[in-house]
């Protein structure tokens, strides 16, 4: 057995997730960790711990080559990227929760790895406590892996369930989960769907080797979301959900795109409330599975970076097998999607950009349409991203390309 690691940490970030971190290390001698120095940002804010464990210099924990691990858990995405990339230059293993920093530099963050023989670890950064990206690299092969499918963000995930257990608009919805302390003061990475890209930038590496700029991934959020909508997903059994998606087509390529979808009972998904999160991942041989646990919170967040602390002492680092050790595969705009999109009075749904249209009706207030559309064409087009049109994908999702023969001869079919 390999001998273990002790680990010296110099810890960025003493808020929600750092301080709870600080609090399990206190209490767990057994895990061969313990934090040298702390760097804040406010010099003087009052602490729960001893004075001399902060400065707000970061130099003092970069410089000091004691300091074996840096532990980032910062809430300044390019303050962390000065950070993380001098720690992995300088040969320090690093541990992260910051998935904007990890997602928009993953492929300079991949080379510096390379580079400096250093590990990064960053369970942390999608979906808090629920071990994904460890799962993804060590028990999935990559010819079995089929989908991943998630909620991977708890404010927005608060906010659709308030809006369809309580009949709360989406600002309301919004404000509650500000005053629960489930969403940020500055919401819009959240709400915008950005989160749940960066995150799915993230797991796309890890599942099928794809490295992309979180920007190229077709996402959004939930804003546009109406009260309509709610009631046709009641009337229907269905919950709102925003859904990271992520899956191999028939050819090999790889389809992914965040936007909300419309799930029945039979998606393990559908169960998923408040705060949490949740993640089916379909394969070959072991089917269907599904992770379900919380998102967010200082203890939960922690328990994913003690988890890399850990494998650190074991000298684990991601070996990013799927990019490295097989052909990566590509991402794909040819595929069909089954989508439900409604619009505020005035406003005109270009029907024309439908391979098939299924279902089309209205009221004086609002038009709704159901239909097929080729991905290719939402990805270009920027209709549905207006004010006053939600767009919302049907519980079948990606249509199979056999059928899109039937949609040609179909094919539409005037406004
Ligand atoms: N909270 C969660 O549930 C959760 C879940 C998953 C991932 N994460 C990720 O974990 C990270 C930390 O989140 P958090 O919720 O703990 O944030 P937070 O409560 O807002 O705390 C941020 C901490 O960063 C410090 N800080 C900011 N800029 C700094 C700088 N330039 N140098 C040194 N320290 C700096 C702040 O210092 P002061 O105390 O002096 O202000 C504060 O201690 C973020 O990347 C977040 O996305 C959080």
């Amino acid at each position: 057995m390999s001998e273990q690691i002790k680990l010296n940490i110099g810890l960025f970030g003493f808020g929600v997730v750092g301080e709870s971190l600080w609090r399990v290390l206190q209490q767990n001698a057994s895990l061969s960790a313990a934090v040298s120095k702390v760097c804040i940002k406010h010099a003087d804010k009052k602490r729960n711990a001893p004075a001399a464990l902060f400065t707000s210099n970061a130099a003092e924990l970069l410089n000091d080559d004691s300091i074996n691990v840096i532990v980032e858990l910062i809430d300044d995405a390019d303050a962390a990227y000065a950070i993380v990339t001098t720690a992995l230059k300088s040969g320090k293993a690093v541990v992260s929760a910051n998935k904007k920093l990890i997602a928009e530099h993953l492929g300079e963050l991949l080379a510096l790895q390379e580079q400096h023989n250093v590990p990064f670890l960053y369970e942390a950064a999608c979906c808090a406590s629920i071990p994904v990206i460890r799962n993804l690299e060590e028990y999935y092969d990559n010819d079995l892996l089929q989908s991943i499918s998630g909620i991977v963000n708890g404010s927005t995930n608060y906010i659709l369930t308030r809006i369809a257990e309580q009949g709360l608009c989406f600002a309301d919805a919004l404000q509650l989960a500000k005053e629960k302390g489930f969403a940020e003061s500055d919401p819009s990475l959240d709400i915008q769907g950005t989160d749940a890209a960066n995150k799915l930038t993230i797991l796309l590496a890890h599942a099928y080797g794809i490295v992309t700029d979180p920007g190229q991934v077709t996402h959004t959020g939930i804003c546009n979301i109406d009260k309509a909508d709610s009631r046709y997903a009641k009337e229907k059994g269905y919950e709102i959900k925003l859904v990271a998606h992520a899956g191999k087509l028939e050819d090999g390529s790889v389809a992914a795109y965040v936007l909300p979808q419309f799930l029945d009972k039979s998606s393990p998904l559908f169960h998923i409330k408040d705060e949490y999160n949740g993640v089916v991942i379909e394969s070959g041989l072991a089917d269907r599975q599904f992770f379900n646990g919380k998102g967010a919170g200082g203890f939960p967040t922690a328990s994913a970076v003690i988890s890399d602390l850990s494998a650190l002492r074991y000298r684990y680092k991601y070996e990013y097998k799927k990019l490295y050790n097989y052909s990566p595969s590509s991402l794909s705009d040819d595929f069909y999607l089954h989508i439900y999109v409604s619009v505020d009075a005035g406003i005109d749904i270009p029907g024309g950009q439908f391979e098939r249209i299924t279902e089309w009706w209205g009221n004086q207030l609002r038009t709704y349409i159901t239909g097929v559309i080729h991905f290719a064409k939402l990805k270009n087009a920027t209709w549905w991203k207006r004010s006053g049109v939600s767009l919302i994908v049907l519980p079948d999702g990606i249509v199979p390309s056999a059928q899109k023969e039937l949609y040609e001869q179909d094919a539409l079919l005037p406004v």
